[in-house]
């Protein structure tokens, strides 16, 4: 995204045009930057040469798994709809790993029926349904068991998942216990140690802390992994001058760990890949003057894109046509809906904004689509993909008649 003429481009097309030619609120993602993030996150690991499963709950829409799958990608899946999108992406099965507290039997059937990579299991008893099927089917089935290594990971609470109190994965106590009880089982194989201690991480201590409690916990268990799943979580910067995660540290610490543990990594990363290249357009329904702030009320909402209702997240807003008119005063940046929490961002200054102006929410590329919903019956945003000059649509704007 970058201005020309002070006329706000994504790729090459400016943010009015597609506004006009698509309609608002409209997804809009950028080809070159997603294949940018993918490459520098290949680029920082590359000495080892991970395993990277995109996370396909940031970001699930079919055409863009089908490029992420093309430049090298496989998935990571936490629902049979997940999965079932991952393969009609033409993701490998062999590519594919499954994680999450609550996998269904039905679920379970499916992902060994498909014969997908690795089902990361968060639970004994969860391993004993494995094992109930395993035996039915006479299969020896490879799997991970993901270890919760009560590591904070310093990010909002909401996103944090590697703390005791959070109901992912297992205590090292009682994982160490399950690599005893499934050693030498007939039926599972443990071939994995899963982690992920939350999103939105922009420091590498965290994940130093977790290397350190894997290292602990491999060297306790007396026990060879062939791979060791590290999660995604990896941060960006929703603001100019934010923290950024260090890759490099974050690659030495992993190179190191190496060192004493020989294993392949996995990396589950999501927002890292996906997230600043989506932009959300919106357009400017009407401008609310009071004494105090300004609302300006946008045709976008909370069930367009929900993060900052559901965490506080800010996402930058900005002008698609900028101009040197600075008006000192709050202004409050809401959608149309009935709630308090419609709010985007507030801002103590703004350029003059007008009736009918477009403006760019920015990194909304995961976690932004996926989230969305049909609350006060308004129909999901299109989607668009832009490379260089050309635009196209990935997904329809929903049919009002069609959720009605
Ligand atoms: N692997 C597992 C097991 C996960 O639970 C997650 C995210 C990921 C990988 C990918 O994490 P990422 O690289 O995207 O940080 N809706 C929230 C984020 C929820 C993340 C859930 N798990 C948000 O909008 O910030």
């Amino acid at each position: 995204m970058k201005y020309k003429n002070k006329h706000c481009h994504i790729e090459n097309i400016s943010a009015e045009k597609l506004a006009k030619k698509f309609g608002t609120p409209s997804y809009i993602y950028s080809y070159n930057k997603l294949k940018e993030n993918i490459t520098n996150f290949q680029d920082h690991f590359k000495q080892f040469k991970p395993m990277i499963c995109f996370s396909v709950k940031s970001n699930s829409n079919l055409k863009l798994l089908n490029l992420i799958g093309q430049f090298g990608l496989g998935a990571d899946v936490v629902s049979k709809g997940e999965l079932l999108k991952a393969l009609k992406a033409k993701i490998k099965p062999n590519n594919i790993v499954f994680s999450g507290v609550g996998k269904t039997t039905d679920e379970l059937k499916f992902a060994i029926s498909k014969k997908i990579f690795l089902i990361n299991a968060e639970s004994e008893n969860e391993i004993l349904e494995i094992e109930r099927i395993a035996k039915k089917n006479k299969k020896k089935i490879n799997i991970g068991i993901r270890l919760n290594p009560d590591t904070d990971a310093k990010t909002i609470n909401e996103i944090s998942t590697g703390k005791k109190e959070n109901k992912f994965g297992v205590t090292k106590k009682k994982f160490l216990y399950l690599i005893n009880k499934y050693r030498d089982s007939r039926f599972i194989k443990i071939i994995c140690l899963s982690v992920h201690i939350g999103s939105q991480i922009v420091n590498h201590n965290p994940y130093k802390k977790m290397l350190n409690v894997i290292s602990k916990t491999i060297q306790e268990a007396k026990y060879k992994f062939s791979y060791i799943d590290l999660g995604g979580g990896m941060g960006i910067q929703y603001k100019k001058n934010a923290n950024k995660l260090d890759y490099k540290k974050y690659s030495s610490l992993v190179k190191s760990f190496l060192k004493k543990n020989e294993v392949r990594i996995i990396f589950e990363p999501g927002r890292s890949i996906i997230g600043n290249t989506g932009y959300l357009l919106t357009k400017i329904i009407y401008i609310k003057e009071t004494n105090k702030r300004n609302f300006i009320i946008l045709d976008s909402a909370m069930n367009d894109m929900m993060r900052p209702a559901l965490y506080k997240a800010e996402h930058m807003i900005l002008p698609s046509k900028s101009s040197n008119t600075n008006i000192n005063k709050i202004h409050e940046f809401v959608g149309p809906i009935c709630e308090t929490t419609d709010k985007f961002l507030t801002t103590t200054k703004y350029q003059k904004l007008y009736q009918g102006d477009i403006l760019v929410i920015c990194d909304v590329g995961a976690y932004g689509m996926v989230l969305s919903s049909n609350y006060n019956l308004r129909p999901k945003p299109a989607e668009i993909l832009v490379r260089k000059n050309l635009s196209k649509i990935l997904t329809q704007r929903q049919k009002l008649i069609s959720i009605i």
